[in-house]
């Protein structure tokens, strides 16, 4: 979608449609005022009796049959305007791009909904909600001529100049952010069939080729494992054809001046539970257990476009598929992940965790001030939180807060779980350092738990993903499917970063 934001106003421009946004109040503000008084009342009339509702979200057509410059008006509810916040500005957005869609109109024309937010902000929502409530995922499907059209462009129409500045910034921002959601979303709601560990790391390698990409990738084949010892992916591998990959981004150099970040991304390409299998029923939807890995390279390739200047990140993405084949793991088998810990596998289903850990203390091998990681790991959170919040667990309660923010401004919304020391209880074993499961309990804490063990002392945040990466139904800025859950938030934490203190005081203390 081609986006521009320029200076103007919104009632003479000549546009195919022209959205503007209501708020559910007694009176019109300036814009919808001028557009009621052009049309002889007619806003003011249909509120009144009803016909229109300004509640968030929706919408009524009106041909202006030469009344105005614009052939067509979509009237937008934005609710009361002291509920009215960013995530209602990419609602209202999506909502109306999916309008003006289904009508098969090619350019939508709109100004910044009357709001005191930053330009910029503003802005880049409405990008983010006009382009990712537009997406969808069509590779596979034959579509009826009325199902292919599309909005290839979104004019914003600024009216007070020293917004445009802002504006401009935040359609830069909005593009990098949602091609990289889109990127993600594609390569997860692909079967796992197409999207194996292989392609996974063409795609990543392919990324690195772009010109001016800014990245660097690197992928480990099975026999680079083996030498390392990482033997948690390997053995978890061992049940498929596929080989596994291990893939590694990096982004900027490692410096005295900058932190380093590792984000580590589960990439199970299809968890069919090995040994352990599943029940048959939802196990198609295993093929999004590769979220984790697919969010980290989106928000690593948004965030080579934006490039922060003063970090060093790095991205990890141990990939593998998780199949019952001859060779395949066996309940009751003993693995020496990386970071040297013996596991015992009592569930070959628990995979996500075992190919984590080599993850994870791979990670440490860059000495980072910080290391996120993304995981559909446990069936248990989306017990505990359902489809509305990343469960977040970790050692760092400044890594917390800011992910917590980042979590409110993207409304990728983050809710804490303990990690306290009687949880670890539950996956000690007879014959092991660790075994990979619990009890019945606690099962999104207790992965959490076996996780710990490899980042040691390193500032961690682990954010669980499971009931957050699959939309069971239509949302205004997300359809059914996958939702790349997460992009946003990385891309938001990076570019806000800061050292952390404790990375700032282990320097001084060294000079
Ligand atoms: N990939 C699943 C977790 C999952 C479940 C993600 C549902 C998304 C939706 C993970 O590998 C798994 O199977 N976990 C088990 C762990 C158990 C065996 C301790 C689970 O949650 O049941
Ligand atoms: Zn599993
Ligand atoms: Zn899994």
């Amino acid at each position: 979608m081609q986006v521009t934001a320029r200076q103007g106003t919104l009632i003479k421009e000549k546009a195919e449609i022209t959205v503007l946004g209501i708020f559910d109040a007694p009176q019109l503000e300036t814009t919808a005022k001028e557009f009621d008084r052009a049309l002889g009342g007619m806003i003011s009339r249909l509120k009144k009796n009803g016909d229109f509702r300004p509640k968030l979200n929706n919408t009524f057509l009106l041909p202006t049959y030469g009344k105005l410059p614009a052939q067509r008006l979509l009237l937008v509810g934005l609710g009361k305007n002291d509920e009215f916040t960013l995530d209602g500005v990419r609602q209202v957005s999506g909502t109306a791009i999916k309008a003006a869609k289904r009508i098969g109109i090619k350019k939508v024309t709109c100004e910044l909904p009357p709001t005191t937010l930053p330009a910029a902000e503003i802005t880049q929502a409405m990008v983010e909600g006009a382009v990712l409530g537009h997406y969808g995922f069509n590779e596979y499907k034959h579509l009826q001529p009325e199902e292919v059209t599309e909005v290839t462009a979104l004019d914003i129409v600024i009216k007070d100049k020293a917004r445009l500045g802002g504006a401009k910034t935040g359609v830069k921002i909005g593009l990098s952010v949602t091609e990289a959601v889109s990127f993600t979303r594609d390569l997860v709601n692909m079967p796992g069939g197409q999207a194996t560990p292989s392609m996974i790391a063409s795609q990543a390698r392919a990324m690195a080729r772009r010109p001016n990409a800014m990245l660097r990738v690197k992928v480990l084949s099975g026999p680079a494992m083996k030498k390392l010892g990482m033997n948690g992916v390997l053995g978890v591998a061992r049940g498929s054809c596929q080989p596994p990959a291990f893939i590694i981004l990096e982004y900027g150099r490692k410096s005295p001046g900058k932190d380093t970040v590792v984000l580590v991304g589960k990439g199970v390409t299809f968890d069919s539970g090995g040994i352990s299998i599943k029940p048959s029923h939802d196990m198609d939807k295993m093929k999004y257990d590769m979220a984790g890995a697919a969010t980290v390279l989106g928000a690593v390739s948004a965030l080579a476009a934006l490039r922060p200047p003063n970090i060093h990140l790095v991205g990890l993405l141990p990939c593998v598929e998780n199949m019952p084949g001859g060779r395949a793991l066996k309940p009751g088998d003993i693995l020496r992940c990386l970071g040297d810990k013996s596991v015992e596998v009592q569930n070959t289903d628990a995979e996500g965790r075992l190919i984590l850990a080599d993850a994870l203390a791979y990670a440490r091998r860059y000495r980072p001030a910080a290391i996120l990681d993304l995981a559909t790991l446990t069936g248990a959170c989306v017990v505990a939180l359902g489809h509305h919040a990343i469960g977040m667990m970790g050692n760092n309660r400044e890594l917390f807060k800011r992910t917590e923010a980042a979590g409110e401004a993207t409304h990728e919304r983050v809710w804490q779980l303990p990690l306290w020391k009687e949880y670890g209880e539950a996956i000690k074993s007879d014959v092991a350092d660790i075994k990979n499961i619990g009890n019945r309990t606690a099962g999104t804490i207790t992965a959490a738990k076996f996780l710990e063990h490899f980042v040691e002392k390193t500032p961690w945040v682990h954010l669980d993903i499971a009931g957050v990466a699959w939309a069971e139904k239509n949302m205004p800025y997300t359809p059914k499917g996958a939702s790349a859950t997460g992009v946003r938030l990385l891309v938001e934490l990076i570019m806000n970063w800061k050292r952390l203190p404790a990375a700032a005081k282990a320097k001084k203390g060294k000079k």
